[in-house]
């Protein structure tokens, strides 16, 4: 069966001899990280393309479900972009999701998958290029670890 053909998106490519190239799903705060987006953007910085960024009202509504769902459909690292601590909207919004990403990267580990593929960042809205740093570095962590596909075949 050919896995990769089941799921629309995620370059087929990858899989007939082609260079890695990873896809990471980042779950960005409106209030915060989507903004930061922007300003990298308009300060003219480069980051990855590999990065696709789904926004949120705040990183409090992402659950482990969403975090392992994602990697289930083909997705090879998930990043959560969210307020800085004391700074959420939400109030604690942030810190909820901190902990669902612990649990998730715990899940992956009892699994035998590496849980560096799922990690947590916290951005102000001012933090273009900090943010833009940790796309590249979550790229460049993902690209070392590898597809997800091999692993859970
Ligand atoms: Fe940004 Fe909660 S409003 S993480």
């Amino acid at each position: 069966m050919d896995l990769a053909a089941s799921f629309p998106g995620i370059d087929q490519e990858t899989f007939h001899g082609q260079p890695f190239e990873p896809v990471i799903v980042c779950f960005c705060c409106q209030w915060c990280s989507y903004a930061a987006a922007d300003l990298a953007g308009a300060m003219r910085l480069s980051y990855p393309p590999n990065i696709r960024i789904v926004l949120v009202p705040c990183t409090g509504r992402v659950d482990v479900h969403h975090l392992l769902k994602t990697l289930e459909a083909g997705v090879d690292g998930v990043l959560v972009s969210g307020c800085l601590p004391g700074e959420c909207h939400y109030v604690s919004g942030n810190l909820k999701a901190a902990k669902r990403v612990a649990r998730a990267r715990q899940i992956l580990e009892e699994l035998g998958e590496n849980p560096e593929r799922i990690s947590m960042v916290h951005n102000s809205a001012s933090m273009g290029p900090q943010l833009a740093r940790c796309f590249t570095e979550m790229t460049e962590g993902i690209r070392r670890i590898g597809p997800i596909f091999p692993s859970i075949e």
